[in-house]
């Protein structure tokens, strides 16, 4: 029955954690490599989700970068970055995937049910082939940290795996920074490798995510939990959720919030295990899942069976 399931806890807090991952988050806080200092709200009592989601929607903003924003406003730049907007190049969506690349989609058998969507985002290097019974085969958007473009092992260049679908990558910058700023203090440099794949594949979309984005998000994490939250950048997951928020009617996540296939393996692609990858070291992940799990319309019972969880697209809200 539906009120017997177990799932994700939203109330989760960093006592909940193994003490080496209380560990990492402890130098994580004292390490304070981005400068955080922040000095908003902290909510004891929660506020409502569909306040929360209101909040979401009007103060993180989700935007590429474009032509003319400096220091990219020149005619070099100008011929690399995409012209037309994100939500012009995709049009409105009506149902979106989000596929999460934990290891708890194997043997999930959610393949059909997530390229019945209008559009599915990926992360970083999460294959499809070999795995379409799991993870499905279509692939709209593909969400990439700068570190994957820019370490040549990853392959970024080479891998056909990057070739389908709309490209975006992202970056860590400094607390509530300028572009300015930020350009000048990339936490990798993946700019050059940006053009060489930009010159080799010019039909392409390939945005590069405005910044600004992260640490809006990350205020309202912050905002919303008990205690202090990693002063890291969001992850990828956490990020493409919002992007798929502000482009589509209605987001079902899978495998962010653990099914019951919850597991250590990291990816469902590798063998590597880590219970970080679940809990989170350097993203603030837990605190991320603690808000997903409690903005979530679906059922706890999708989440202990499939790993789902259904938000809404941010344009069909009334705040
Ligand atoms: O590891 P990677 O960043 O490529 O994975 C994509 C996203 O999927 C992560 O940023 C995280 O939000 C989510 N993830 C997860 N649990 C895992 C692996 C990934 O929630 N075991």
């Amino acid at each position: 029955p539906a009120s017997s399931v177990k799932v994700w806890n939203e109330n989760s807090s960093s006592k909940n954690l193994i003490p080496r991952l209380q560990k990492v988050r402890n130098n994580y806080l004292s390490m304070n490599k981005y400068n955080v200092t922040y000095r908003g709200k902290r909510n004891a009592v929660k506020v409502n989700s569909e306040k929360l989601l209101c909040q979401l929607r009007d103060k993180v903003n989700v935007t590429m970068i474009q032509g003319l924003d400096s220091p990219f406003n020149t005619s070099e730049w100008h011929n690399y970055l995409p012209r037309k907007k994100l939500s012009d190049a995709t049009g409105r969506l009506g149902r979106c995937a989000v596929v999460s690349s934990a290891g708890s989609l194997k043997s999930s058998h959610l393949g059909p049910e997530i390229d019945g969507h209008d559009a599915v985002l990926r992360f970083n290097g999460a294959p499809t082939k070999g795995f379409q019974q799991d993870v499905g085969e279509k692939t709209t958007i593909r969400l990439v940290n700068s570190q994957l473009v820019t370490v040549e092992e990853h392959n970024f260049l080479t891998e056909s795996l990057y070739n389908t679908g709309i490209l975006i990558v992202w970056d860590p910058a400094p607390y509530h920074a300028e572009i300015h700023e930020w350009y000048r203090k990339l936490d990798y440099n993946f700019l050059e490798t940006y053009k060489k794949y930009r010159s080799q594949h010019p039909e392409q979309l390939f945005y590069i995510l405005n910044p600004k984005m992260e640490w809006e998000l990350w205020d309202i994490l912050q905002e919303n939990s008990l205690e202090d939250i990693q002063p890291n950048p969001p992850s990828s997951g956490m990020l493409g959720i919002i992007i798929m928020m502000t482009i589509c009617d209605e987001v079902n996540v899978y495998e962010f919030i653990p099914s019951k296939r919850q597991t250590d393996i990291c990816h469902y692609y590798q063998k590597f295990h880590d219970h970080a990858c679940t809990m989170g070291a350097y993203h603030p992940l837990m605190f991320e899942k603690n808000l997903v799990k409690y903005l979530n319309q679906g059922t706890d019972y999708n989440i202990y069976a499939h790993g789902k969880v259904t938000l809404p697209g941010f344009r069909n809200l009334r705040c």
